[in-house]
Order: C-alpha cells, then sequence, then structure tokens
C-alpha cells in the first residue's frame, strides 16, 4: 500500500509512521506533504529520501477549493492508496475528503469524541477529567469526527499543565499511530484500544 503523509510542522508523528514502515509491514510511505516550506518534517523526509511535496496555502487566501486542487494534482502521480494526516493544520473540505473517504486517517489528541478542534490538553484540564489521551480515525468531512480506528489513554496527573500532557499524549501518539497504521493497511478496522 502507497500512503501520503501530510505533515504541517516537525513532524514527530509522521517520523514515527516512517520509521513503523521501515520493517516488515503492509504500506510505504510514498510521499511527504505540506502546506509549509520550513516544515521540519519536510526537512527530515528529504533526509530520507522520502518524495516530498510543498503546496503553501497562503497565497490561495480563503479559496481553499484551489488549495487542495493543487494538492490533488501534486499528489496525482504517487497513485496513494492511503492518507494520514499527522500534525497537518488546514482544515480539508468535503470536496477534498470526499474521494478519500475510508482511506484518508487522521490522529487527534483527545480521547474523540470528547474536545475536537483544538487546545485538548487545556479543556481536558479545564473540565477536571482524570484521563486524557488520543485517537486516531477516519477523516470525514466533519472536523475530528469520523469512525475511530484506535485510542491511547493516559491518567492526568495533579499538577499537569497542558504542555505536560501534551508531552505525555505525544509519546503515546508514537505509538497509537504506527500500530493503527499497520492494522488498516492490512485490512483490519477493528479498533485498536492501548
Ligand atoms: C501535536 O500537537 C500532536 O498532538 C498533533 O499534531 C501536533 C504536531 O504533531 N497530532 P507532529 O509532531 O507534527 O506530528
Amino acid at each position: 500500500k502507497r500512503v501520503g503523509i501530510f505533515v504541517s510542522g516537525g513532524g514527530s508523528n509522521m517520523r514515527a509512521l516512517v520509521e513503523d514502515m521501515q520493517g516488515d509491514h503492509p504500506a510505504r510511505p510514498s510521499v511527504v506533504l505540506s502546506n509549509n516550506e520550513r516544515a521540519g518534517g519536510i526537512a527530515w523526509a528529504r533526509t530520507q529520501g522520502i518524495a516530498t511535496e510543498v503546496i503553501d496555502h497562503r497565497p490561495y487566501g480563503a479559496d481553499r477549493a484551489s488549495f487542495e486542487a493543487a494538492i490533488t494534482d501534486a499528489l496525482a502521480p504517487y497513485d496513494l492508496d492511503i492518507i494520514c494526516l499527522a500534525g497537518f493544520m488546514r482544515v480539508l473540505t468535503g470536496g477534498f475528503v470526499a474521494p478519500w473517504q475510508g482511506r484518508m486517517l487522521n490522529i487527534h489528541p483527545s480521547l474523540l469524541p470528547k474536545y475536537k478542534g483544538l487546545n485538548t490538553h487545556a479543556r481536558a484540564l479545564d473540565a477536571g477529567d482524570t484521563e486524557h489521551g488520543c485517537t486516531v480515525h477516519l477523516v470525514t468531512p466533519a472536523l475530528d469526527d469520523g469512525p475511530i480506528l484506535g485510542q491511547a489513554r493516559i491518567a492526568i496527573e495533579p499538577g499537569d499543565t497542558p504542555q505536560t500532557l501534551a508531552a505525555r499524549v505525544l509519546v503515546q501518539e508514537h505509538r497509537l499511530y504506527p500500530a493503527t497504521l499497520r492494522r488498516f493497511a492490512a485490512g483490519n478496522t477493528t479498533p485498536l484500544t492501548l
């Protein structure tokens, strides 16, 4: 299976996915795409000899459809089977998602359906939750809302801040996303709980 990974920043989730696919695995990373030329994930992918594509969203302004058409054009030569969103910080419209529905995964730093959107760690703390975590789900046109493929849970500790929580959740993301992609690429959509 040919996988495209979308990043916007450091790409630590992308790195975890790429490293896991270096072993015996039903999928391989065909391209890493970003909206940000300066994304650390793009630089790292290039050191690994992985093809990269950068589509800066800024020239498109509010014209999401044209930005997404440029992504579609850039991806065409790779003939992808699966897209993994990994710290990709641009909302994709239903027009882009629809043809990929069922083949596009995302990782979100909360126990969905709780805390869709941003600032998930602060919201879990403000709510007084005792546990938190991350979720890998199939992407649908609604934000952070598709069928859940995997979840990892952590305890919220006294004195936790959004930063300490984010750091512990990120460690779990790096376990959960590779394990979930492995299963998904092998055709197994039974939800995984770590
Ligand atoms: C992190 O906040 C992570 O929780 C979320 O995207 C952000 C950056 O991740 N999934 P990455 O290091 O770029 O993969």
